[in-house]
């Protein structure tokens, strides 16, 4: 079992939509998924209808440290949840005051048997929920619009979190490897420049625990479209004319170098094909 942590110190940069859209995927291609909307703003939560909504959430598997009657099931077979819920507004806090509150939803999570990945949502801000969402990790992917201030952030911001919590690995809580992900990537000449220097960058202290993929996710419709449909985007858009990538393409992409150890053939059946073999 993976646990995937999809992070970054800047909001708006395309964590909710890339979790939702990885999930997707790796269910599809029979990978039994849970995600973990541990965002205060509960927008992965309400990304794919749910099935059967659990009694708790987030704030129990914070505070108690326990999945029992925190998973929620979605509308998307082999898609699991656990939502946001944090009613009083106290989660954070709970956290910063309970020594061991950065570290409960690692150990909760990893006595989990019945899932292969889980893909944990962050908040786009600093604070002790993205820490307990990083620390929770074996690996942590970041996207980073290939815009100035958004690589700015990626060198400052999330790298500085990660400097900070590195200590925690004496704790038993270390560090997962971070991949940067050129994300929502258009055709101008500043975003390949930036994306260029992204990749020649060596992050001064972290560069060990850090690299940048080489797949590229474009900024295209398809993906606004699939979150309205409430859909994985490689669903929506398996084919696409003209020099950009399809969806179902780039995903796929991404998983082969992110998790090369799964076999995504099953997912790029036709979606009835897939429902026919899962009930046989
Ligand atoms: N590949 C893409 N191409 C075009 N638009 C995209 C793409 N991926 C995401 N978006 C859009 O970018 C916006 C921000 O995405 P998203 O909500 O996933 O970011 P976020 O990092 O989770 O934000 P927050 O920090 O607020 O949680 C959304 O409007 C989404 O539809
Ligand atoms: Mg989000």
């Amino acid at each position: 079992m993976i646990i995937l942590t999809i992070c970054s110190t800047k909001g708006g940069v395309g964590k909710t939509t890339l979790t939702a859209n990885l999930a997707g995927l790796l269910a599809d291609a029979g990978q039994r998924v849970l995600l973990v909307d541990a965002d205060i703003q509960p927008t992965l939560s309400s990304y794919y209808p749910l099935a059967q909504r659990a009694e708790g959430g987030l704030h129990r598997l914070i505070t108690a440290g326990s999945i029992h009657g925190a998973i929620s099931r979605t509308q998307i077979p082999g898609v699991d949840i656990v939502v946001s819920d944090d009613p009083e507004g106290s989660i954070e806090n709970w956290i910063l005051h309970t020594p061991d509150g950065r570290v409960r939803m690692r150990y909760a999570l990893r006595d989990l048997e019945r899932y292969d990945i889980i893909l944990i949502d962050t908040q786009g801000a600093v604070g002790p929920l993205q820490d307990a969402g990083v620390l929770a990790a074996d690996l942590l992917l970041s996207p980073i619009p290939p815009e100035i201030l958004s690589a700015r952030e990626f060198a400052r911001g999330t790298l500085g979190m990660l400097e900070r919590l590195r200590p925690m690995g004496h704790l038993g809580a270390p560090v997962g490897h971070l991949h940067g992900l050129i994300y929502r990537m258009d055709r101008t000449i500043d975003a390949a420049d930036v994306a260029s220097t992204l990749r020649r960058a060596t992050f001064g202290e972290s560069r060990g625990g850090i690299s940048i993929l080489s797949t590229v996710v474009p900024a295209t419709v398809a993906y606004r479209e699939a979150a309205t449909a409430r859909q994985p985007v490689h669903r929506i858009e398996r084919q696409r004319r003209g020099p950009t990538a399809s969806a179902l393409e780039v995903m796929t992409a991404l998983v082969n170098e992110l998790l090369p150890h799964i076999d995504l053939e099953q997912a790029g059946e036709p979606c009835q094909a897939q429902e026919g073999l899962r009930h046989a």
